[in-house]
């Protein structure tokens, strides 16, 4: 066999690892695509009442279960504006209270107003829609859409920004 390839077969090897490495990335972007899919707010998430805007204390953390009884959440009066806050002060915030790095549950801390690991120390701001401040989380933690309806007091949540971790989609 000869070991010198040919312009002709150098053309069709070159276009064969062409079309494979683009098959690769289009895999990879509907991938992508899918995630982004299934993480949107087009999935039927329920609308959970949560909390009475007037039970919450400023900086006090409320404790709740949401899209499903598996996934714990904790929602936030801040006592003043946050990015993605509800209710007359845009002060309420909710987040999933499981880690991204490795799902460990966080803590609020309420002198900070940060989320807190301790299995890898991780810390995430309640103020800046969960975005990390340090450690390995490679991202940051999803956020609860929440929405307050004046007229009953109440907030809601009902949707999910991020995945939550462990997840292939927000609703099982
Ligand atoms: S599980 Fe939270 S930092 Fe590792």
């Amino acid at each position: 066999m000869s070991e010198t390839v040919s312009r002709r077969d150098f053309f069709k090897i070159s276009g064969s690892a062409v079309a494979g490495v683009g098959l690769a990335v289009s895999g990879v972007a509907s991938g992508a695509a899918e995630a982004a899919v299934n993480t949107s707010a087009n999935l039927p998430y329920p609308h959970k009442p949560i909390a009475h805007l007037k039970g919450m204390k400023v900086n006090v953390p409320v404790s709740f279960l949401y899209p499903d009884q598996a996934s714990p959440c904790v929602a936030i009066r801040t006592g003043k504006p946050v990015p993605g806050g509800v209710g007359p002060d845009n002060d309420i915030v909710a987040y999933s209270v499981q880690c991204t790095h490795q799902g460990c549950p966080v803590s609020y801390d309420s002198a900070e107003k940060s989320f807190k690991c301790p299995c890898h120390f991780s810390m995430f701001d309640a103020e800046k829609q969960g975005q990390v401040i340090c450690g390995q989380a490679p991202t940051k933690l999803p956020q609860i859409v929440l929405e307050y309806d004046a007229k009953s007091d109440s907030v809601s949540a009902v949707s999910v920004i991020g995945l939550i971790y462990g997840r292939q989609a927000n609703i099982l």
